[in-house]
């Protein structure tokens, strides 16, 4: 019942505060070095003006979307997230299903902790997509394709913003590893949050279904297992691996927007991985219109990083985005209660993203244009 209680994202997110140990909601919340990148894509939302059109017919305010070929539910799309079931025992089965019900898609993480064919079977109506992160052995990004191919995924992300781990800083100070060890600061902390720790405790290991590397702290595995010589002229063989439509995540330049636009794949994503990575880099929200101006009527653009409510789905569509990408929003619905969690959250979105249309006198999402939104 609190769950239903959560006015907005920021409620959803005080309650998984409370219910996962500090270490596990510090992954999930925290991001690179300064947290620079992070707060500034979250203010570059806070900076948007709406200006809104009166006396407009906006009894209906559809909010679904095209996007690669096929309509979804409202323009957002449940980005990929590594280590899923160390938020709930339910991990990404949870949030495949929430998303299945919303209409919209989920992508798996190459570091996720539930396997392509078990999240596919969760949600076998949903629209699931596949993560790839470029493992420094070619034969095992093969084998790691088939896998989703073979559990029905047909959209492939590849992220490219992973040379090697950005510095979590939250995560060196508790000593945080892959999965949570027990060391006097985390049994604490778990102390603290019993159900948490039962659950933990019950539940099937905690490990990664398609990459191995041996229990470590997450740079340490990011830094064993990735490779940091991937280059554009790789898309060729994941382009021949993948017959379904390819998307570049992790975009933030507009020169490199343009050669990835000029090699055809079908979308990119600006994003700078939730600020997980290299801090001071771009608000993803800045540089989309100049992305989508550059290379917008080549490929689909989509926004990822900030976005914690429908009225920042709105304005970034406004701004050309197809759709935004979201991370910690389900992750802390998913923290406050598993499913029902994440479920709580979609719902959220889709009300403010309805009432934000209505309230601009945008007659459906269709209605979204550049000159409904200026940053100030
Ligand atoms: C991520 N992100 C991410 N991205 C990716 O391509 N592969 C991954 O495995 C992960 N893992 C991951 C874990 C956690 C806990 C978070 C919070 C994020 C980045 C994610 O897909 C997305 O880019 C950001 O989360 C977007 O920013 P917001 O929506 O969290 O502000």
């Amino acid at each position: 019942r609190r769950l239903a209680d959560a006015a907005d994202v920021a409620d959803v997110r005080r309650l998984a505060m409370r219910r996962a140990p500090r270490m596990v909601f510090d992954y999930v919340d925290g991001a690179a070095e300064g947290e620079r990148s992070m707060a500034r894509a979250v203010e570059a939302f806070g900076r948007v003006e709406f200006s809104p059109r009166v006396l407009r017919d906006v009894a209906e305010a559809p909010t679904a979307v095209e996007i690669l070929g096929r309509r979804i539910g409202m323009p957002v799309v449940l980005g990929p997230t590594g280590f899923t079931r160390m938020m709930h025992r339910e991990g990404e089965r949870a949030v495949a299903r929430a998303a299945e019900r919303a209409g919209i898609p989920y992508t798996l993480s190459t570091m996720g902790t539930t396997s392509a064919k078990d999240v596919a079977a969760a949600a076998p109506g949903g629209w699931n997509w596949f993560q790839l992160y470029v493992v420094r052995d070619r034969a095992r990004n093969l084998e790691t394709l088939a896998l989703a191919r073979d559990a029905g995924m047909d959209v492939l992300v590849v992220t490219v913003d992973v040379p090697v781990a950005g510095a979590r800083l939250r995560d060196v100070r508790h000593g945080l590893t892959i999965p949570p060890s027990l060391h006097w600061r985390s049994v604490l902390q778990a102390m603290l949050r019993p159900a948490w720790w039962f659950d933990f405790l019950t539940s099937e290991p905690l490990r990664f279904a398609t990459v191995d590397g041996a229990p470590d702290d997450l740079a340490g595995i990011t830094n064993l297992m990735f490779d940091p010589s991937v280059t554009i002229s790789d898309l060729e063989w994941i382009r021949a691996a993948w017959q379904g439509p390819l998307l570049v995540k992790g975009v933030q330049r507009v020169d490199d927007a343009k050669e990835l636009a000029d090699v055809g794949v079908d979308g990119l994503v600006v994003s700078n991985h939730g600020g997980r990575q290299l801090d001071r880099s771009p608000a993803p929200l800045e540089l989309l219109p100049h992305v989508v101006n550059a290379v917008g009527d080549r490929t689909e653009v989509f926004l990822d990083g900030g976005v914690r409510s429908g009225a920042d789905v709105a304005a970034a569509v406004a701004l050309g985005a197809k759709a935004c990408f979201v991370g910690r929003a389900y992750l802390y619905g998913l923290m406050a209660g598993g499913e029902p969690g994440v479920t709580r959250v979609l719902d959220l979105l889709h009300a403010e993203l309805v009432r934000t249309l209505q309230l601009l006198g945008a007659a459906g999402v269709a209605e979204l244009s550049p000159d409904l939104v200026r940053l100030r």
